[in-house]
C-alpha cells in the first residue's frame, strides 16, 4: 500500500528544505521498502502569488486526503503588505486549524559535536534532551483582532477542553520518556494561565499519578531553559510561550536550523516540519541547514508509518554527518544545502 506524502515547500528556504527532506525520504524508501509517493502543493506566499490565496481549496484538499505532510516555511518581506488575512502566516494557521493539529512537539537533543556551535557553556548543556509540546490551535493566535481607535487588541481565549487535550498528549509523551511533565504559564497574572494550571493539575492527578508534575511561570522558565536545560524532559505550553521558548532552545541546540517539529490531533494526518521560518535573508543562496527537515521527516517515519528503523537510519546518518564535520554556515561550517543532503543520503546508502 503506496503511502502519499503531500509537500508544501512554501517560501524563501522552504522549498529548498523539503526538496532535501524528499531527497533522503527517496533513498530510506529505496533501503526500506516504505512505497511513499509524493505529491507539491502551492502553498503561504507561492500561492498568494499564483492564486491570491495562501491556503488554495485545492491545497487544503490534498492534505486532508494525505497520509502526511512535509512543510518547508512560508512567510517573507514581499508579502508583508498583503492583507492580514491572507498572509502567508495566516494560511499556516488556517491549514493547523482545519487539520485539528492542536499539539506541535518539538525535540532538543544535544549533539556533542555541536557544543561548541551553541553560544551557551558546554558543561551547561552537555546532555540536554527534551521535548517542548507546544500548543497549536488556540491563544491568542487564534483570537479576535482588531483596531479600535488609537488601540490594537489580540485575545486570548482558552477552553477546557483544548488545554486538556495537549495536557493528555504531552503526558502520554511524558510515559515513553522521564515519565516528568512541567508545565509553563503566567498564572500570576492571566486568566486564561489560571485556566491552564487548574486544569493540567486536575488532568494530571486524575489520570496521569505516575507522571511528576511541576509548574512554572514562563519568564523563569525562560531563564531555566539556558541555565539548567538537563533538569527537564517533556514541557507543556500554551502557544505564543511554546513559539518563543523553542526558538529560544534553538540556542542549546546550536541553531534553529536542526529542530523538527510534529503537529498532530486526534485523527487525520499529522504534519511535519522544521521549527524555523523562511529566512528570507539566506534564499535562494543554496546554503540554507535542511537538518531540522530532514529530522522531521524521520519523526513522519517514526509517527505516522511506525517506520522505527528507518527513522533511526535517518537520524543516525544525520548524527553521523554532524559529527564528521559537514555543517551549513549556521553551525559555522562551510558545506551548502546539497552537500550536507548528499552526505546524509551516502550514509544511509551505506547502512552506517
Ligand atoms: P527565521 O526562522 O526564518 O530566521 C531566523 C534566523 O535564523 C535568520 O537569520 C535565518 O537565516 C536563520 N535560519 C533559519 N532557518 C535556518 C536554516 N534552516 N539554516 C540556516 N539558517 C537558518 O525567522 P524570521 O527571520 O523571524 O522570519 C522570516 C519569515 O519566516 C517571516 O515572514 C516569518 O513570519 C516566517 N516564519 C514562518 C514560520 C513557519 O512557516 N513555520 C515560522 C517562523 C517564521
Ligand atoms: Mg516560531
Amino acid at each position: 500500500m503506496s503511502r502519499q506524502i503531500v509537500v508544501l515547500g512554501g517560501d524563501g528556504i522552504g522549498p529548498e528544505v523539503t526538496a532535501a527532506a524528499v531527497t533522503v525520504l527517496r533513498s530510506v524508501d529505496r533501503r526500506f521498502h516504505l512505497d511513499l509517493q509524493f505529491a507539491e502543493h502551492a502553498f503561504g506566499g507561492a500561492a498568494i502569488d499564483a492564486h491570491q490565496e495562501p491556503l488554495p481549496a485545492t491545497t487544503l484538499a490534498a492534505c486532508q486526503q494525505a497520509d502526511a505532510i512535509l512543510l518547508g516555511a512560508v512567510g517573507g518581506p514581499k508579502w508583508a503588505n498583503v492583507p492580514v488575512a491572507i498572509r502567508p502566516e495566516a494560511g499556516l494557521l488556517a491549514l493547523r486549524q482545519a487539520l485539528g493539529l492542536y499539539a506541535n512537539v518539538r525535540p532538543l537533543k544535544v549533539h556533542e559535536a555541536l557544543l561548541d556551535a551553541s553560544p551557551l557553556k558546554r558543561e551547561r548543556i552537555e546532555g540536554t534532551d527534551l521535548v517542548v509540546v507546544r500548543e497549536l490551535t488556540g491563544g491568542i493566535y487564534f483570537g479576535r483582532k482588531a483596531r479600535e481607535g488609537g488601540a490594537a487588541i489580540d485575545e486570548c481565549r482558552y477552553t477546557v477542553a483544548e488545554i486538556e487535550r495537549v495536557t493528555r498528549q504531552a503526558a502520554r509523551l511524558a510515559r515513553t520518556r522521564r515519565s516528568r511533565l512541567c508545565s509553563v504559564d503566567k498564572a500570576n497574572v492571566l486568566e486564561t494561565s489560571r485556566l491552564w494550571r487548574e486544569t493540567v493539575t486536575r488532568i494530571m492527578a486524575a489520570e496521569f499519578p505516575d507522571v511528576a508534575i511541576e509548574h512554572l511561570l514562563v519568564d523563569a522558565m525562560a531563564m531555566y531553559l539556558v541555565s539548567r536545560p538537563r533538569d527537564f524532559d517533556v514541557i507543556v505550553t500554551e502557544n505564543l510561550f511554546g513559539d518563543v521558548l523553542t526558538d529560544e532552545a534553538a540556542a542549546i541546540a546550536g541553531s534553529l536550523g536542526v529542530m523538527p517539529s510534529s503537529s498532530s490531533g486526534d485523527h487525520g494526518p499529522a504534519l511535519y516540519e522544521p521549527i524555523h521560518g523562511s529566512a528570507p535573508d539566506i534564499a535562494g543562496q543554496g546554503v540554507a541547514n535542511p537538518m531540522g527537515t530532514i529530522l522531521s521527516a524521520a519523526m513522519m517515519l517514526r509517527h505516522s508509518f511506525a517506520q522505527e528503523e528507518a527513522a533511526d537510519a535517518i537520524e543516525g546518518a544525520v548524527a553521523k554527518a554532524i559529527a564528521e564535520g559537514f555543517l551549513t554556515r549556521d553551525l559555522g561550517g562551510r558545506c551548502s544545502t546539497a552537500e550536507v543532503t548528499a552526505k546524509v543520503v551516502s550514509l544511509l546508502e551505506a547502512h552506517v
